[in-house]
């Protein structure tokens, strides 16, 4: 990697100065240079841009000759290397293995809930990518195609061949943009929903799609500034959320079952099943209780396909109308529990609205006929039991006020004071302290920006914030061309994903000394805030770094920020697992014990030893 010229008055510089400016061109250089070129693939895109980074950055304030004792990085121990695992390991999920997922129960979708593999079972080797793998296409483009070599099963444009979900031409799959429910098209669907459901005005922007198929209605919500969570089992269709996430759209793997779903209560604006084949009329409406947990007071439920409006398609469904009319019936009769307001139903789409307190809804009063949750957390969810129970609404003065409080239409959203910390129920944070947060956000991002300028590109679509906090990343980095999965540790003292939503952004509870619900090879870009000192002690710093490698794609990038001590041990290990890595001051200057790691992990695949 040649250094281009610079002006004659740059020869001043020190040469430690070109050194680290060399070395910061070395990692982004990383990016492009293990590409394979071709066209029609994704790669000559990423190519394009990595290109196109400034390799003469100035980099005045950055100084690795920190004050602290930078000897401590020459550890007399060798740097383990990890190997790669057999090239049968490609699209590995720990915690959604079919295998271990066949020796749980069925009944109620047990088996395709979280099953992760105990310590013994825990595999310490580098998932492989495929042969061939190429950078996914960019967005707007990966919304419609994506590369066979990525995600090379078929099965689901043989099984949903009629349904217009995925087409496969040469070596590229097409996403028409259809999906059992949409023939005409999501774009198409998502007007039909417009004119009941506030879309398009910023009222609704947090979305959850359960059993979303390849995220079809995600894919076209993100065109109306939606932000949509998907969700669906990894199961017989192969990969659907594989293929969402392949096209840049938001999705997890996941199922409703007998645990409660990892988002907080009061979460989304809007909550949509098309064809997604939950029993929403079985086991005492539980279901349904639990999508009225994560839905927003006054937030809609959208149900379409079977049994709305089944008097005019119980025969196309092959279903009788007395199966279809029970199924309905039950499906009113715990939306009146639950005190919903039914909207309207236009041809197969169904529409409720919850309602926007408790006190609006006379049936509440008399609460001899409903069963109320006793949990005082209707936020602890993590591998929680669901119950058949209601989730009480907080408290309000009257009739007209939304409990838990209004929100403001996105994108004001973002940036104002969210209820939940206005009415101090985030402890330790005041409005006040919450806008400082914030400004500190923006300057982290905007130093992150300058030492990455591939962070503005569009070439990291798919983000993951492993310790979100309130968001503050997320909101700072906000953009079309990209989205946050901003992920709440189940450890931290206090549950801010409630926050995150009522920010307009979405993310989800997880446990990091477990596998993420996802994919191998997922994520553009993770940022890792302060989760190695929030782990100390609790899980080996492996466990979680592999599982960082594993959801990483090739040339997919980490931020770390943490303790300089706890970052000089995350260098070492993640150079014996491939990432390149470059470790800079904190932009307030070398004083500071808080530092920050670039790395980049290179591209390699399987079957083949090495880069
Ligand atoms: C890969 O194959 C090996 C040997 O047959 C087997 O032990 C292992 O469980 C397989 N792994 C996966 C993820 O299928």
């Amino acid at each position: 990697m040649a250094i281009k010229e610079n002006p004659g008055d740059q020869k001043t510089r020190t040469s430690l100065l070109l050194v680290i400016s060399s070395g910061l061109c070395l990692i982004f250089y990383v990016l492009g240079a293990w590409h394979r070129s071709g066209p029609g693939k994704g790669d000559s895109i990423a190519i394009a841009i990595a290109e196109k980074a400034d390799c003469t950055t100035d980099l005045p304030d950055l100084n690795v000759e920190t004050h602290h004792d930078m000897s401590a990085s020459i550890d007399e121990s060798e740097t383990r290397n990890f190997e790669p695992c057999a090239d049968n390991f490609t699209d590995y999920t720990p915690c959604q293995d079919q295998r271990r997922a066949m020796t749980f129960p069925r009944g109620n979708m047990v088996y395709r809930e979280r099953h992760c593999p105990p310590d013994e079972e825990k595999i310490y080797c580098l998932i492989p990518a495929p042969k061939g793998y190429v950078a996914p296409f960019q967005w707007p483009k990966s919304r419609d195609y994506a590369a066979y070599v990525n995600v090379p099963y078929k099965s689901l444009t043989v099984e949903k061949a009629i349904q217009n979900w995925v087409q496969f031409q040469g070596n590229v799959f097409r996403f028409p943009g259809g999906g059992t429910q949409f023939p005409k098209g999501a774009d198409n669907y998502i007007d039909q929903l417009s004119s009941v459901v506030p879309i398009s005005d910023g009222t609704v922007r947090t979305v959850l799609d359960t059993g979303c198929g390849v995220a079809s209605l995600g894919a076209y919500l993100l065109g109306r500034n939606v932000l949509t969570m998907s969700f669906a089992p990894r199961d017989s269709h192969e990969a659907q959320v594989q293929f969402a996430l392949e096209r840049g759209v938001p999705a997890v793997i996941g199922v409703l079952g007998s645990i409660k779903l990892p988002y907080p209560s009061r979460a989304f604006d809007m909550a949509h099943c098309s064809r997604c084949l939950i029993p929403w009329g079985e086991n005492g409406g539980m279901y349904l209780m639990e999508v009225d947990r994560v839905l927003r007071p006054g937030g809609y439920w959208v149900l379409s396909g079977p049994p709305i409006n089944w008097r005019t398609n119980y025969e196309a469904w092959e279903r009788t109308k007395e199966d279809l009319g029970e199924e309905q019936r039950k499906i009113e009769e715990t939306a009146k529990l639950l005190c919903w307001e039914k909207v309207t139903e236009i041809a197969e789409i169904g529409i409720w609205r919850k309602r926007i307190n408790a006190d609006s809804c006379s049936l509440r009063k008399d609460q001899s006929r409903v069963s109320m949750c006793s949990s005082a957390d209707s936020d602890d969810v993590w591998y929680k039991e669901m119950e058949p129970c209601i989730t009480r609404y907080p408290e309000v003065n009257s009739l007209d006020e939304v409990a838990g409080g209004e929100l403001l239409q996105f994108p004001k959203r973002l940036n104002s004071v969210p209820p939940r910390i206005a009415s101090g129920s985030i402890s330790g944070f005041t409005a006040e302290s919450f806008q400082q947060y914030n400004k500190l956000w923006q300057k982290h991002v905007t130093e992150y920006k300058r030492v990455n300028k591939l962070l503005d590109s569009g070439r990291y679509r798919n983000i993951m914030d492993m310790n979100a906090g309130l968001g503050g990343f997320a909101a700072a980095i906000e953009s079309p061309k990209l989205w946050v999965m901003n992920v709440v540790p189940t450890i931290s003292d206090i549950s801010t994903l409630g926050v995150i939503y009522e920010r307009g952004l979405i993310g989800i509870y997880h446990d990091w000394c477990e596998a993420f619900s996802t994919y191998p090879r997922t994520y553009d870009l993770i940022h890792a805030d302060g989760v190695f000192s929030l782990y100390q002690g609790k899980c080996k710093m492996e466990d979680i770094l592999l599982e960082m490698d594993r959801i990483l794609r090739p040339e997919g990038a980490v931020i770390f920020r943490d303790n300089f001590n706890i970052l000089i041990k995350v260098n070492k290990m993640v150079n014996g697992m491939r990432w390149k890595t470059k470790m800079t001051d904190h932009e307030d200057g070398s004083h500071m014990s808080e530092k920050i790691l670039y790395a980049v992990k290179q591209y390699w695949v399987g079957g083949s030893e090495s880069a």
